[in-house]
């Protein structure tokens, strides 16, 4: 899921071509990519030798779709075969103004938004993804967002976890950090699974301890939006994609003046956009077609969200937890990392999660380094 505008990021290029300050200069994109190539690899191994693909499905939408294809297109796809990596749109709703009209972006044009990730369902009919899904024999399907520079892309784990289960949907959660961190929880509610923001639960409600592990919150699997399908659930999509409800963004919306033609940039949010989200899906499971899956938060999920200098998800947090778990790596590998070094960056082209890094067994690393294949 690449079709967000990063408005709080606030970069001109799609969030995925953001560089966020490794040693190597990668940027999002890139390591998902080499990530994809290692698994790929790896898979291959298991199959002596056989060719491996593992196709890469990229939403894009209106404003990221066209420098989304060149920066594929200008970087060879980063060493990914080109039929193997589809970049396709999802739709735009209309913007409308805090009293109600549908604002104009010029005199004949309405302005629009991306109708939100859960814009996915839809996308995936209208640009034949399905098909093409259907034609290669696809039957698991793992989804992400682009800006989680931790992401597992293809983690065979989650996806022989879910198989294994036959679920329709899995999700990977995180543990909640404290009552009050602002996240959004999956849990169960009237029998299905659902995800409650966290502006939605009242504070005894937050706060509550798990009955059979009072260390630790009732409520506390939070949501990262990494998920898993099967075929089977995701060819349907044309049979409630429309059905999804439709959520409010206040934001800061262009307009234009229709008496003289200018364009206004407003400072403060002028109107909303509407936007489905891609797990409100969930409550259409029932409970044995669904399952959860919680993994590490600094080993899956890092966001970039906000610019840098905010201190949190934002450029330099991407930036740290990629080098802080390279070191973990190195560490466990039986490598000593020198005091002075804020962090190992790992290429995935050498590792997908830790693996093959024996060789490095007694060194030591006390720069930054970059270990590329
Ligand atoms: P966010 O809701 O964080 O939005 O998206 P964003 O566009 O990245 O950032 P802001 O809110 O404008 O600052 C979470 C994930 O969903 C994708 C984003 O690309 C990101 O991976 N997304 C969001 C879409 O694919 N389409 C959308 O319409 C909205």
């Amino acid at each position: 899921m690449a079709g967000g505008q990063g408005t709080r990021l606030g970069s001109s290029d799609p969030k995925g071509c953001f560089n966020i300050g490794l040693p190597s200069n990668k940027s999002l994109f890139q390591i998902q990519a080499e990530r994809i190539r290692r698994i790929q690899t790896l898979a291959s191994k298991k199959v002596d030798g056989k060719k491996v693909v593992v196709p890469w499905y990229v939403m894009t939408s209106g404003p990221t779709r066209g420098p989304t294809e060149k920066y594929f297109r200008d970087n060879n796809y980063f060493g990914l075969e080109k039929e193997n990596v589809m970049i396709f749109e999802q739709g735009v709703l209309p913007c409308i103004s805090n009293d109600g009209k549908i604002l104009l972006e010029s005199k004949g044009k309405v302005a629009v938004a991306p109708d939100g990730n859960g814009g996915l369902y839809q996308a995936l009919v209208e640009f034949n993804v399905l098909e093409d899904m259907r034609s290669r024999g696809i039957q698991h399907i793992h989804a992400y967002c682009v800006d989680n520079c931790l992401v597992k892309v293809a983690d065979p784990v989650f996806i022989g976890f879910s198989a294994s289960k036959d679920v329709d949907i899995a999700t990977k959660v995180v543990r909640k950090r404290d009552a009050t961190e602002p996240v959004g929880l999956i849990l169960q509610k009237d029998g299905k699974p659902d995800v409650v923001e966290y502006s939605e639960i009242d504070k005894e409600t937050a706060e509550a301890k798990d009955p059979n592990h009072p260390d630790v919150l009732k409520f506390r699997a939070a949501n990262i939006v990494n998920h898993y399908y099967s075929f089977r659930y995701l060819q349907t999509s044309k049979d409630f994609s429309k059905k999804l409800p439709h959520h409010i963004a206040k934001k800061k919306i262009p307009y234009v003046n229709t008496e003289n033609g200018e364009t206004i940039k407003p400072e403060t949010p002028n109107g909303i956009k509407l936007e489905q989200f891609v797990f409100d899906v969930f409550p259409q499971m029932p409970l044995e077609k669904f399952a959860c899956m919680e993994v590490k938060r600094e080993d899956e999920f890092s966001p970039l969200k906000n610019a840098r200098g905010k201190g949190v998800d934002d450029p330099d947090t991407s930036r740290r937890d990629i080098m802080q778990q390279g070191k973990r790596w190195v560490q466990a590998a039986g490598a000593t990392v020198g005091s002075d070094s804020d962090g190992v960056e790992v290429s995935p082209l050498y590792s997908y999660g830790g693996e093959g890094l024996e060789a490095l067994a007694g060194q030591t690393v006390t720069t930054v380094v970059q270990l590329e294949k």
